[in-house]
Parts: structure tokens; sequence; C-alpha cells
């Protein structure tokens, strides 16, 4: 099995536009239906910002330098949806920002998975192409990902929006 980290990660992609989707085509009385939603949502990104944020942003600053800028600006990007899944992970959908938090959220991640997806990780992989890195690097992901955090209010989540901070 690939451990490819830019393939891991698009795979992580790709399963929580789904979730994304899933979301906006629900009806707008499905309180429940949102509610796991929202909560599979918020799972899913704890634990792929975590992973990283951890693992892939450390590895592309020291292998890529150039892209240092983008690296940080997606610490902030991931900072912002820890604040908003932090937040949505103590709502229910009868709160009257509940669906308007979530849509911020879902606009705000699909652009960040954007810029990942057709600025940045293409630039990885000029940078080092298929080679063994790009597999050490996915399979110390799965490491982390045996101990992430899936929710936000986990001490390690805590951990990560204070280095946000103080980095
Ligand atoms: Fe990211
Ligand atoms: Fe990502």
């Amino acid at each position: 099995m690939s451990t490819d980290a830019i393939v891991l990660l698009k795979e992580d992609h790709k399963e929580v536009r789904r979730l994304f989707r899933e979301f906006e085509g629900a009806e707008w009385n499905a309180t429940e239906v949102k509610a796991d939603l929202v909560s599979r949502i918020v799972e899913a990104l704890t634990v792929h910002t975590y992973i990283e944020n951890e693992v892939m942003y450390p590895a592309v600053r020291e292998h890529v330098p150039a892209l240092e800028q983008d690296v940080l600006e997606s610490y902030e990007e991931h900072h912002v949806a820890d604040l908003l899944c932090a937040e949505l992970d103590v709502m229910t959908p009868d709160d009257e920002r509940f669906d308007a938090k979530t849509t911020v959220l879902i606009e705000t991640v699909g652009h960040h998975i954007e810029e990942e997806e057709n600025d940045w990780f293409p630039k990885v992989r000029d940078a080092l192409g298929r080679n063994k890195e790009l597999q050490e690097i996915g399979a110390r992901m799965l490491e982390a990902r045996a101990t992430a955090p899936h929710r936000p209010a986990h001490p390690s989540s805590f951990k990560k929006a204070a280095e946000a901070l103080l980095r």
C-alpha cells in the first residue's frame, strides 16, 4: 500500500468534501442528520489538521524552504478552522448560528483545501517527486493518526491551539 503523503492527504480531503456536500444537501430541519454530520466533520478535521501540523507541514518547511510562507499561511487557516470546530463542537442545530458557522467552516476549509491541492502540494511533488521522502512522511502521518486527538476539547488539540498563538 502506498503511504505517499500527498496521496493520503488527498484521500482525507475527498472524505471531508463528501461530508460538506452531505451537509449542504441536508434539509434545513433535519436536525439529527445535521448534528451527526457536523460531529463527523469536526472529527475528520481535528485528525487531519493534527497530522498536517505535526508531520506534513514541518517536513515541507524542512525539505522545501521556498514554501515557507505557504506553510505559515496554512497554519493560520488551520487555526481559524480549529476555532470554528471548537465552537461547533459544543453547539446544537437549534442554535441560530449553527448553520451559519458550519457554512463559514465549509467555505474556509474548502478554500484551504483548494490552495493545498492546486497551489502548493504540486510544488512539493515537483521538489520531492514520488520518492522515498514522501513515502516516509506519509508513514509518519499514519503513526501520528493513531494517537491524534479526535475532538477539539482533547488536550493535544489545546496544545495545537496554544502553539498557533505562541509559535
Ligand atoms: Fe491543511
Ligand atoms: Fe489538508
